[in-house]
C-alpha cells in the first residue's frame, strides 16, 4: 500500500532532480475535437456536428492558464505542446492567442519547444506558414500508414501521397518536425514493415514516433477484435516487428530514445522529456492531466473531460479542475520509475530512493541483470536492455514491487 502524505514534511527536497541539469517546466494544451474518430483511438477526442466557438474556447484556455499560473508562478516555461484531438483544426489565430496567454502569465524560455500535433491533410497543412508565425516551431504530424488500403482501414481522412506532401511542407515551414507511424497491424510482415518504415525514414527529418497498435477497450477495433474480425500480431510477430523498427532505425541515425520513440541525437522532443524525466507541467483545457509542485508536494491535477463541460465549469469557476491529488511518496517514486525506465538513458537511482525514502531492491536489480532485462551503465544509471523494452511493463512492476 502506499504511504500517506507526510504531514508537514517538506519534500522538495525529494523533488530536486538529481544529476539532471535544471528542472524543465512544460505547458500541455488539448484541443478535443476531430472532423472524424479513427476507430482506433480512444484519446478525448469528440466529433462536432456544429462548428466550434473557437473564440468561447480560446477565452476558456486563457482563463485556466491565468487560473494554474496563480497556482504556479514564477516558472520559466521551457516546452510548449498542442496535442489532441486534433490541434490543427485551430485557426493560427487562436493558438497565437493561447501562446500569449502564456506568455502573460510566466515567462516563456527563449529558446521554448513550441509543438503542434497535425493530422497531413491539405486543408491542415495550409495552415502551417500561419501556425510558425504564431510562433510553433515544431510540428508532430500524424502519418500513420504510408499504404492507402491501411489509411483506410485505420479510418484516416488523408491518402499517403497526401501525408508526404504535408511532411515535406511541414519540412519547409518549421524547424524541427517528427511524425508518427503505427505499426504491428493485422497482417503486418516484418518484410512490409520495414519497406515501408525504409520510405517514412527518407522522408522523415530529426524525430519519429513509431506506436505498435494497441487495441484500447470500448473502441470500434475492440469490438472487431472481439469478434475475430481483427487480428494483431501475437508476441512473436510484434517481438520481430519490435526488432525491424530498432535495426532500421538505428541504421538510418534515428535509435530509440524512449521505448516508442526515435530520434537523432539532440532531436528528442523536449516536452515529452518532461514527462519521462517526472518534471512540472501544467495541463490545460478538457481532460488535460498536469504535475505541479506547490509547497513541497507533487500534485496531480486533471480536468473535465467532456469539452462543454468544461468550457461551462471554467466560465463558471475560473478553471476545469476536478482533480488535485498530493501524490504521497511511494506514489512519485513508483510514477518516476514507470516513466523513466521508458527511455533509453534510463534513471537515476539516487533519485528513487530520494522519492521513496529507500532504495531500489538491489537483489531485483541482480536477477533482472542476470535475465539480460536491465543494466547499469558507467554513470550510475539504471536502464532497461533491448531484450527487456518488449516486457517493460513486467520490468518496471517486478522493480516497484
Ligand atoms: C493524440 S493522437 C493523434 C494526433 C492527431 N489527431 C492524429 O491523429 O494524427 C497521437 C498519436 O497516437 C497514436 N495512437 C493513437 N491511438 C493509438 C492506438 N490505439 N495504438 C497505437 N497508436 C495510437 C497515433 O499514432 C497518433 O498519431
Ligand atoms: S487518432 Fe487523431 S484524428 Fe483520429 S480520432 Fe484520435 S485524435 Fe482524432
Amino acid at each position: 500500500m502506499a504511504d500517506p502524505p507526510l504531514a508537514g514534511t517538506d519534500i522538495s527536497s525529494h523533488l530536486a532532480y538529481a544529476g539532471e541539469a535544471k528542472t524543465q517546466c512544460g505547458v500541455y494544451v488539448h484541443w478535443p475535437f476531430c472532423l472524424s474518430k479513427c476507430p482506433y483511438c480512444d484519446f478525448n477526442s469528440h466529433v462536432r456536428r456544429a462548428p466550434i466557438d473557437e473564440q468561447r474556447f480560446v477565452r476558456a484556455f486563457a482563463a485556466e492558464i491565468a487560473s494554474t499560473a496563480a497556482r504556479v508562478p514564477g516558472r520559466t516555461v521551457s516546452t510548449i505542446f498542442f496535442g489532441g484531438g486534433t490541434p490543427s483544426l485551430m485557426q493560427p489565430a487562436a493558438v497565437s492567442a493561447i501562446l500569449d496567454s502564456i506568455a502573460r502569465h510566466w515567462s516563456v524560455a527563449p529558446d521554448a519547444e513550441v509543438t503542434l500535433e497535425a493530422n497531413p491533410t491539405s486543408v491542415e497543412a495550409a495552415r502551417f506558414r500561419g501556425y510558425r508565425l504564431a510562433g510553433v516551431n515544431r510540428v508532430s504530424l500524424g502519418v500513420q500508414a504510408l499504404d492507402d488500403r491501411v489509411l483506410a482501414e485505420l479510418g484516416r481522412l488523408h491518402s499517403a501521397r497526401e501525408a508526404i506532401e504535408a511532411m515535406r511542407i511541414a519540412q519547409n515551414a518549421f524547424e524541427r518536425t517528427s511524425f508518427d507511424l503505427i505499426y504491428a497491424r493485422p497482417q503486418q510482415t516484418p518484410k512490409d514493415w520495414e519497406k515501408e518504415l525504409r520510405r517514412a525514414l527518407a522522408e522523415a527529418g530529426e524525430h519519429l514516433s513509431l506506436y505498435q497498435l494497441t487495441v484500447e477497450p470500448e473502441t470500434p477495433f475492440a469490438a472487431l477484435h472481439a469478434a475475430g474480425k481483427l487480428k494483431t500480431p501475437d508476441d512473436d510477430a510484434a517481438r520481430a516487428l519490435y526488432d525491424t523498427t530498432q535495426d532500421v532505425c538505428a541504421a538510418y541515425g534515428l535509435p530509440a530514445y524512449e521505448i516508442s520513440n526515435h530520434a537523432q541525437p539532440g532531436a528528442e522532443c523536449r516536452h515529452n522529456l518532461v514527462y519521462w524525466r517526472a518534471h512540472e507541467y501544467a495541463g490545460i483545457g478538457p481532460g488535460a492531466h498536469g504535475r505541479l509542485d506547490i509547497d513541497g508536494d507533487r500534485h496531480a491535477t486533471a480536468t473535465e473531460k467532456s469539452p462543454e463541460a468544461w468550457l461551462t465549469r471554467v466560465e463558471s469557476a475560473g478553471h476545469g479542475r476536478i482533480t488535485d491529488d498530493v501524490l504521497t511518496r511511494e506514489e512519485m517514486a513508483d510514477e518516476f520509475l514507470l516513466m523513466g525506465l521508458r527511455l533509453a538513458e534510463g534513471i537515476d537511482p539516487a533519485r528513487y530512493a530520494a522519492l521513496a525514502g529507500r532504495p531500489l531492491d538491489a537483489a531485483r536489480i541482480a536477477t533482472l541483470q542476470e535475465n539480460g532485462f536491465v543494466e547499469m551503465t558507467c554513470a550510475g544509471r539504471l536502464r532497461v536492455s533491448m531484450p527487456g523494452f518488449p516486457v517493460l511493463d513486467a520490468v518496471v512492476a517486478d522493480l516497484a514491487a
